[in-house]
């Protein structure tokens, strides 16, 4: 994809992977919308980089979502791109978990229901757009889960699924369909300090956004390069290695 002249809405882009990727698209000289929950780091964000457009909305939310789009298609008509980034990620033991369904079901709909319905609330605009894409983050668990993370890899292998979809679906309307698919990287991600051994986002950004550059539609960055090709074989060993049985 072309990284300039575009118009990207994308969502989570006050942190982590999702502000990474909106500087990137800042710098190749493209307009950016991001959003989150928190109006202080949304500000925080514009502030380090002031050309960056701001709103605060709450993914989980339907009528969040779709006053969103209104919003954004209203105030940027030229917006042409999706990024799908937000996301939550719990740690969850199932045998013991006595946290109410309501609470549980967050990570659900914030992973997998609001990329669901952004991407279809947006595609009557996009299809009239040049050079449209939807760009879902999903993750190196969506090919082998973590079973500490059991509902968090499940929205991610699901996501990845809708995307191919998606993107055979999409092929007449001339909407591109792209995933980044991360490995552990070093973000905030389910609270601070629980992925410092993730890779620097940095480099990570780097790499991803050249290769979609470059023209690739699915890609990955070192371990979740790995997972994203390997065979089945080889996922059922990471899922052994990865969750520490025999
Ligand atoms: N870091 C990793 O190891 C890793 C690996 C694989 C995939 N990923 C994926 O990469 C994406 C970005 O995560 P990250 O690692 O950059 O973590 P992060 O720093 O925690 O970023 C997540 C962003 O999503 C936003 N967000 C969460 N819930 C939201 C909601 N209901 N409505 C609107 N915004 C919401 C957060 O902002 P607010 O809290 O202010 O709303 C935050 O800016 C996620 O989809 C994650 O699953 C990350």
């Amino acid at each position: 994809m072309n990284l300039s002249n575009n118009t990207v809405l994308l969502t989570g882009g006050a942190s982590g992977i999702g502000l990474a990727l909106a500087v990137r698209f800042l710098q190749a000289g493209s307009e950016v919308i991001i959003c989150g929950r928190r109006a202080d780091k949304l500000a925080e964000a514009q502030q380090r980089h002031p050309s960056l457009h701001t709103y605060v909305c709450d993914v989980a939310n339907a009528a969040e979502r779709m006053e969103l789009v209104r919003w954004a298609t209203t105030k940027f008509p030229r917006l042409n791109v999706l990024v799908n980034n937000a996301g939550i990620q719990n740690r969850v033991q199932l045998a013991d978990d006595a946290t109410d369904w309501e609470t549980r079901r967050q990570e659900i709909v914030i992973n997998v229901e609001a990329p669901i319905h952004l991407a279809t609330l947006l595609i009557p605009h996009l299809r009239e757009q040049p050079l449209a894409a939807i760009i879902n983050v999903t993750s190196g668990l969506s090919f082998a889960p973590a079973a500490f993370v059991p509902i968090y890899s499940a929205t991610k292998a699901a996501l990845h699924s809708f995307t191919l979809s998606l993107r055979h679906q999409l092929a007449p309307t001339g909407i591109s369909v792209l995933e980044i698919v991360p490995p552990a990287v070093d973000t905030d991600l389910g609270g601070p300090g629980l992925h410092t051994f993730g890779v620097p986002v940095d480099a990570f950004a780097d790499s991803v956004m050249a290769r979609l550059a470059a023209g690739e539609q699915e890609v990955g960055y070192g371990t979740s390069e790995k997972s994203r090709l390997a065979s089945r074989a080889e996922l059922d060993e990471q899922f052994r290695l990865m969750n520490n049985r025999s």
